[in-house]
């Protein structure tokens, strides 16, 4: 069992305008907020603004070489690039906007730009010539048609003494585009959630197991969303193909009996169970204790069914705990998912085919007790993630 701090990381790109120095307002924003910023500067934001006032302000170094010296150990843009929950570039000069849309990735922030999947908040900064120029009115939408979340610029006086389109944005507006795309809120604050995740394997003998193509993506999303919404969150995880996000308290098993041991012990203290973990139906009934050898005939594994944590779960909550059960059906998904949840007495069903196995994408139909199915459409397990929590909130706030 390990413990993690699950506060929101922004990777704060700072580059060579005028504006920089107002990035460090941002920065102290965030940080009320408990939101962790690592700066990553470009060597002409540095002509600007020295590295040392960010340094302060975000309690974290200032991230400028591609190929830093001092930690060879790690490759700088990847591990910037994966810290990232947003990645934000505030200012950004029409230079690394160019960058960006083109796939240049020629110092350490293009090439972080390049290597992160988190989403992107962008707000440029130039004189209005250089903002109404066609290479930049061109690039920005080319950002913006990728999914950049681009804020501003807004009008007013210039540094260079014009007027019109090019100030920065106010910092106001591009702390709430940030917060947008962190899926940062307080609704879930302080309310216990316990996620499982992952897969489950289940041993035929010291070197073999059955087990399913479930990647732990979907599961890791939702506890990382639920952290982000400040929920203290126990997660429960089985294998999975990616590394597990830091969230309150992560348990790691492997069979579905260790899993539904863990959420025994957890589950009392917790306001809502969100059941991702695909745990294998079936393990097979007499594990060999040592290898089973080639035989040169046909044999046959006997199967004993696993215990359905779901079930267990709705007969031994606490009255008023959410349950929240995923369905994985081939056909009818939710004339199946909605008998799923009938019998299981869950709150919610995420329905989703098996293409959202292992995939980063999902097109999920929601069951709701009570309520009409809200078909999510194609979008990406973070976005899913948010869509399940929302409706998390609303039967966490309903009176036990
Ligand atoms: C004093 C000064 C202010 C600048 N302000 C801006 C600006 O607001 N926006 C911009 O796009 N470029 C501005 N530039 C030009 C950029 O610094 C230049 O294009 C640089 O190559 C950008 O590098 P970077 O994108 O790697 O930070 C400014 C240059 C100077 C000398």
């Amino acid at each position: 069992m390990s413990s993690s701090p699950s506060r929101p990381t922004v990777v704060l790109g700072v580059t060579g305008s005028i504006a920089a120095y107002k990035a460090l307002d941002l920065v102290s924003r965030l940080r009320r907020k408990d939101i962790a910023v690592i700066a990553v500067m470009t060597r002409s934001a540095r002509e600007l603004v020295g590295p040392a006032s960010f340094e302060s302000l975000s309690g974290n170094p200032v991230a400028v070489d591609l190929f830093p010296r001092s930690k060879p150990q790690q490759i700088e843009h990847i591990a910037l690039a994966d810290a990232a929950d947003a990645l934000a570039i505030v200012p950004a000069t029409a230079n690394i906007i160019g960058k960006a849309a083109c796939g240049i990735a020629d110092d350490l922030l293009s090439t972080v730009i390049m290597a992160a999947t988190a989403p992107v908040v962008c707000a440029p900064a130039m004189n209005v010539n250089m903002w109404n120029s066609a290479a930049v009115q061109l690039n920005v939408k080319i950002l913006a048609a990728r999914g950049w979340t681009m804020v501003g610029p807004a009008e007013g006086r210039l540094a260079c003494g014009t007027d019109g389109r090019g100030r920065l944005a106010p910092v106001e507006e591009i702390e709430a585009a940030i917060l947008k795309a962190l899926g940062w809120s307080d609704d879930l604050a302080g309310v216990p959630v316990l996620v499982t995740a992952g897969r489950t394997e289940e041993p035929v003998d010291p070197v073999r197991f059955l087990s399913n193509r479930s990647s732990g993506r979907m599961g890791y999303a939702l506890a990382r969303a639920a952290a982000l919404r400040g929920a203290k969150v126990t997660l429960v995880t089985g294998p999975a193909d990616v590394p597990a996000p830091a969230v309150g308290t992560t348990v790691r098993v492997r069979t579905a009996e260790q899993m539904l041991a863990a959420v025994t012990q957890h589950l009392p203290h917790h306001r809502a169970l969100i059941m991702a973990a695909a745990v294998a139906d079936y393990r097979p009934k007499n594990a060999a204790a040592r290898k089973i050898k080639k035989s040169g005939t046909a044999t046959a594994l006997e199967l004993a069914e696993n215990p359905d944590i779901l079930k267990y779960a709705s007969v031994h909550k606490k009255a008023g705990t959410v349950l929240v059960g995923f369905a994985l059906e081939t056909d009818d998904l939710v004339a199946n998912a909605t008998k799923k949840m009938k019998a299981k007495g869950l709150d919610l069903v995420v329905a989703n085919g098996a293409s959202a196995l292992g995939s980063d994408d999902n097109d999920a139909i929601l069951i709701r007790k009570g309520g009409k199915p809200l078909r999510c459409g194609r979008q990406s397990k973070r976005d899913l993630a948010r869509t399940v929590l929302d409706e998390v909130v609303k039967l966490v706030a309903r009176p036990r």
